[in-house]
């Protein structure tokens, strides 16, 4: 297995080109079940997760053409389309659930392995599966699988709320939306999540020729097609990554150096820039870029930080915050409202050196100058980057355990550092 050695007391400063956004490209890969023709994407990462993806898509019957190196794929799920998606290819990332809607949607059945529990959670799937009830599906649970049958004369268009006690939820509305496209008549999804991934994929799926209004607000409609073979293909380039934007400029704060992330949509992040600024940081901004400005011997300053749903608060860059806080002169509170366990960086940033004490969903930081490099584990994507980032800032040399979580979900991120002056050593172990 893959370890990072990070040599500690890094200064970084340049620009880092940011890759297409993971939590896109995924259900737009999904999305391709939806037609017969080819899906042609770019600005396609290279990551784990992406292979997974494919690797599903692959066994349901997909013909994949992928040119890495350009960041671009064809993929094309031609006539016979196999329904099942197994638990060995979907317990590997929970993303692979939403190929349930789009899967029922074209083929009238589907049946998808229970993406199972995650580190930082129970993470249920109630929401997806309410939803696709009420556009009339017959939905059972059987060793293991979720089995989703539309009812003879198709899908049917239906108002939906999809609201969870954590905020909307991202797969579900994604799940909902891909099934009602093919459906008879109107549905109407209240409540639903408002990423800019969610945006995304509409904008990919009205390309298909899908009839979508409102993404990016809780309100979507959809005027179903009634024809499984109504969508085409399309050409579409994926929107940068905000989650991987965020964390080459939390680095750069926590190392105080001017740091560029390039080829990103500013607007994705004004939560984080609003922290920043509470944070002493200054940013500077162009159309498609941000920049960390050093702070000239000014300290950092503490923060109160709450996650929520878009356009509050990232949770995937809570982990990531944290990091930077553990650095900030004084006490911060870090609040998750999405995933009230997702906290797993804690001990291993305890391990660094830190000063963290959590209470329920919420976590006390005590700033400190005096961070220490030792040997921790990388326990899921996001605690992972936060990992890095510790390491980066400590004295002394970190090795970080299990990086394949990162890989996950960020690109090459060690030759990235290294493209800013950091020193990171892939090790086989
Ligand atoms: C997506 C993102 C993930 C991000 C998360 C929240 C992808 C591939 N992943 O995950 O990186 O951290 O959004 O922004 O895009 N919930 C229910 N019932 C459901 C579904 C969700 O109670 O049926 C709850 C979840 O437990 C969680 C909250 O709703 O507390 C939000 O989860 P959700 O938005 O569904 O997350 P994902 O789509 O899995």
């Amino acid at each position: 297995m893959d370890v990072f050695v990070v040599e500690g007391n890094a200064t970084i400063s340049g620009s880092v080109g940011i890759v297409g956004a993971k939590n896109s490209v995924l259900p737009i890969l999904a999305a391709s079940l939806l037609t017969s023709e080819p899906l042609e994407l770019e600005n396609v990462p290279a990551l784990a997760d992406v292979a997974t993806m494919l690797g599903i898509l692959s066994e349901l019957g997909s013909d994949v053409q992928r040119d890495v190196a350009k960041a671009r794929l064809s993929i094309c799920s031609a006539a016979t389309i196999e329904p099942t998606a197994p638990w060995e290819l979907v317990r590997k990332m929970r993303a692979s659930f939403e190929v349930l809607g789009p899967l029922l949607g074209r083929t009238g059945r589907a049946r998808v392995s229970f993406p199972g529990g995650c580190v930082f959670g129970l993470r249920p799937v109630d929401v997806h599966l309410k939803g696709l009830v009420a556009l009339g599906a017959n939905v059972r649970q059987e060793g293991g699988y979720v089995i989703a049958e539309a009812p003879r004369g198709g899908l049917r268009g239906a108002e939906i709320f999809l609201g969870t006690p954590f905020g909307s939820s991202v797969g579900a509305t994604r799940n909902v939306m891909m099934a009602a496209v093919l459906a008879h008549g109107r549905t109407v999804l209240q409540g639903a999540a408002c990423e800019p991934e969610i945006v995304d994929l509409t904008e990919c799926l009205v390309k298909m020729g899908a009839r979508i209004e409102g993404a990016g607000s809780p309100t979507i409609e959809i005027e179903g097609a009634g024809d499984r073979a109504a969508l085409g293909g399309a050409s579409h380039r994926v929107i940068p990554d905000r989650i991987e934007a965020g964390t080459f400029l939390v680095a750069g704060a926590l190392l105080d150096g001017r740091v560029r992330v390039e080829g990103c949509r500013p607007g994705h992040l004004a939560s984080l820039c609003d922290a920043f600024s509470r944070a002493g940081v200054a940013l500077e901004r162009g159309e498609d870029w941000l920049e960390v400005q050093p702070r000239g011997g000014e300290p950092l300053r503490p923060t109160d930080v709450t996650t929520q749903p878009y356009p509050g608060f990232p949770t995937d860059l809570q982990a990531q915050w944290m990091a930077l806080m553990c650095r900030a002169e004084g006490v911060s509170v870090v609040t998750e409202r999405i995933y009230s366990d997702r906290y797993m960086h804690l001990a291993e940033l305890l391990r660094l050196g830190a000063r963290i004490r959590r209470e329920g969903a919420t976590a006390v930081v005590e700033g400190t100058p005096t961070l220490s490099g030792a040997s921790v584990m990388a326990s899921d994507l996001r605690a992972s980057a936060a990992l890095v980032l510790a390491a980066l800032a400590a004295s002394g040399e970190t090795e970080i355990h299990r990086v394949y979580h990162i890989d996950r979900g960020y690109e090459r991120i060690e030759e990235r550092f290294r493209g800013l002056g950091a020193t990171i050593r892939r090790e086989q172990r």
